[in-house]
């Protein structure tokens, strides 16, 4: 099976495998090695994936998930966290809560983050403004789904995080020195992250995978466990590898899974694409 490596100098590893991530888990990596999780795993919504069939019995599915969520705990350190992006859709919105409530035994829900696609903001009276891009639902039930969950579990809830590292500045500056924690310009976000999809050209050159997730939700979560506490960062479900991406972009390294060989070889052009494009390549980085 195709399997790709770059260990420069320095101590920065990137490992990807075109191997199934159950399989692969259980024979690369050791007890305690990984420090952050960022994943999104097939939704079971019947999407359209090369190789993967995303329409299980919801039995099936569930008992699968919970095995990888078993090895994912066996892997990540006692101070690790494990970011699980899942989404639903309007007729079956219960599939990511059951996912949840199934790993209830093996994690603490540290955090529940939502991932906010797009919004309407309106200050007074002034008109909405929207932001971002949603695919618009029809018909009279439902709304416009514009939102997935991040879970952010951990094994013992007492994961420090590095809250300011995804800070905002206040909006009143008045506060800086007026509360304890208020030393700078800089204030917790909270757990409403919004991330627009980047605007493609083509979908088949640029995304051709039916669920990807922008570079800055797995760079924010990264950046939220701490980035100088990350030695070893894990997708078991790397898609078009935008977490691997990310902790390329981060000075991280990454140990990534894929089963679909399609996806596997976009992931792996889309990282050398990436490496290939750093000003200090050569020198510093070596050649792949
Ligand atoms: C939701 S997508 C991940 C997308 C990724 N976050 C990105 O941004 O590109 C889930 C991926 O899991 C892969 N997959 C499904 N079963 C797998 C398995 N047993 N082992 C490894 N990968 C698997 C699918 O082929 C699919 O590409």
């Amino acid at each position: 099976m195709p399997e790709f490596h770059w260990h420069p100098p320095g101590g920065q590893t990137l490992s990807l495998f075109q191997e199934d991530c159950l399989t692969g888990l259980r024979r690369r990596l050791p007890e305690s090695s990984v420090d952050v999780v960022v994943t999104s795993p097939p939704y079971n919504l019947g999407l359209r994936y090369g190789t993967y069939d995303d329409s299980r019995p919801r039995e099936e599915y569930l008992a699968w998930l919970e095995e990888v969520a078993l090895e994912i705990r066996r892997v990540l350190k006692d101070t690790g966290s494990f970011f699980l992006n899942v989404g639903g859709k309007p007729t079956d919105p219960w599939g990511p809560l059951e996912i949840l409530l199934r790993l209830r035994p093996h994690f603490y829900l540290q955090n529940t983050i939502h991932w906010i696609k797009s919004i309407a903001v309106s200050e007074g009276d002034t008109a909405p403004v929207t932001f971002g891009h949603y695919k618009p639902i029809g018909g009279q039930r439902f709304l416009n789904d514009c939102h997935e969950y991040i879970f952010h579990l951990t094994k013992t809830g007492q994961v420090p995080l590095d809250r300011l590292a995804i800070g905002v500045p206040y909006q009143d500056k008045s506060n800086i020195g007026r509360w304890k924690a208020a030393t700078r310009d800089r204030r917790c976000r909270g757990n409403t992250w919004f991330i627009p999809y980047e605007t493609i050209q083509s979908r088949e050159r640029e995304r051709p995978h039916p669920a990807t997730f922008p570079v800055k939700l797995p760079e924010m979560c990264l950046k939220l466990h701490g980035l100088e506490r990350v030695s070893l960062v894990l997708d078991p479900f790397l898609g078009l590898g935008t977490t691997a991406l990310a902790c390329m972009k981060l000075g991280l390294s990454c140990v990534g899974f894929e089963i679909d060989p399609h996806y596997f070889q976009h992931s792996v052009d889309r990282l050398t694409a990436f490496l290939h494009s750093q000003p200090l390549f050569g020198r510093r980085y070596g050649t792949l």
